[in-house]
């Protein structure tokens, strides 16, 4: 972390439904002691910054303020969620141009304040914009990066654990590529406490191992996509992985998390944001962990890494 950094100090940028839903847990998490809500709409900001308060005579004393960038720059990690969400029958990628032109005029308010602490990218397509903000921050790539797949993770393991009835901690998947369409899951090295899958199924009872894995997987895929339709967004889900990924970082866990970044030399993936499990701790991505894949999950990575260059290609950044 660096120099005039306050490490116990936390922001959150866009206050709604993913912002305010994440600034709560990170309130219950207890991992900082002053957290500064920052929005377009002002009052937004104030109205969530003094709800959340009210419970912390439940939680631990800290000090949760609406703000202005001014007082982000000692923040240790800045949570950008500000941005469009999708409408029902859209995709990630269809918020694009929206998003990038809110991106232009947040990240340079950023840069130009010199911030040091760690952006951590939430706001749709995750992997488009978190390329956007390391490009017009000017920061070093550890410092910038996105929640990823860290949220579709998850849920394969929370789907995993439903399925096999065992604990989702148990369960040890991935979730690559784009959080979006185009996402992989790496069934290749899928297990159990160390029993791979396909005889952690066995062992169930279960028969048709591909048929269940394959519906998983489209599970996991159009989980957002069914929560949109019922509910109009998604918001707890993607707050916890929040929740993760600062507390890998403030307690320097070193926790291999599916962030997105910048990827170099990834199965021949060259510059093109896409999450692959990294090691995160106190100065963000310190190593890419490039896991084993077959020859079926390297095609369709390279697939989703092409499909993203293609609407990066088409962006004025
Ligand atoms: C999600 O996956 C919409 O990206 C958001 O829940």
């Amino acid at each position: 972390m660096s120099k005039g950094i306050n490490s116990r100090k936390v922001a959150v940028i866009g206050t709604g439904f993913v912002g305010s839903s994440s600034a709560f847990a990170l309130m219950e998490s207890g991992l900082f002691t002053e957290m500064v809500l920052i929005d377009a709409d002002k009052n937004r900001a104030e109205g969530e910054a003094l709800d959340i308060s009210h419970g912390l005579p439940f939680a631990r004393p800290m000090k949760i303020a609406a703000g202005d960038y001014d007082d982000i720059v000692d923040a240790a990690i800045i949570v950008v969620t500000a941005g469009a969400g999708q409408k029902p029958g859209e995709t990630r990628l269809d918020l694009v141009k929206k998003n990038v032109a809110i991106f232009k005029s947040i990240i340079p308010e950023i840069a130009k304040r010199n911030c040091k602490g760690i952006l951590l990218i939430v706001a749709n397509p995750v992997d488009i914009l978190t390329q956007v903000a390391v490009k017009l921050s000017g920061f070093p790539e550890n410092r910038v990066f996105g929640s990823g797949t860290t949220l579709d993770s998850a849920r394969l393991k929370y789907l995993l654990g439903e399925h096999l009835q065992v604990d989702a901690r148990s369960v040890h998947a991935w979730i690559i590529g784009e959080h979006g369409d185009s996402e992989i899951v790496a069934w290749s090295s899928a297990n159990v406490s160390g029993v791979p899958i396909s005889e952690f199924c066995e062992m169930r009872g279960y028969t048709k191992h591909d048929e269940h894995m394959e519906e998983i997987a489209q599970g996991v895929k159009n989980s957002a996509y069914k929560i949109i339709e019922k509910k109009k967004a998604t918001y707890y889900g993607v707050a916890m992985a929040v929740r993760r990924i600062c507390e890998a970082i403030i307690r320097d866990e070193k926790s291999v998390l599916p962030v997105s970044s910048i990827q170099h030399d990834t199965y021949g993936i060259e510059g093109v944001t896409l999450s692959m499990p990294a090691i995160v701790g106190k100065d963000g991505i310190e190593k890419q962990v490039k896991i084993k894949l077959n020859e079926k999950e390297q095609e369709a990575l390279k697939k989703s890494a092409g499909a993203l260059k293609k609407v990066l290609a088409d962006l004025d950044i």
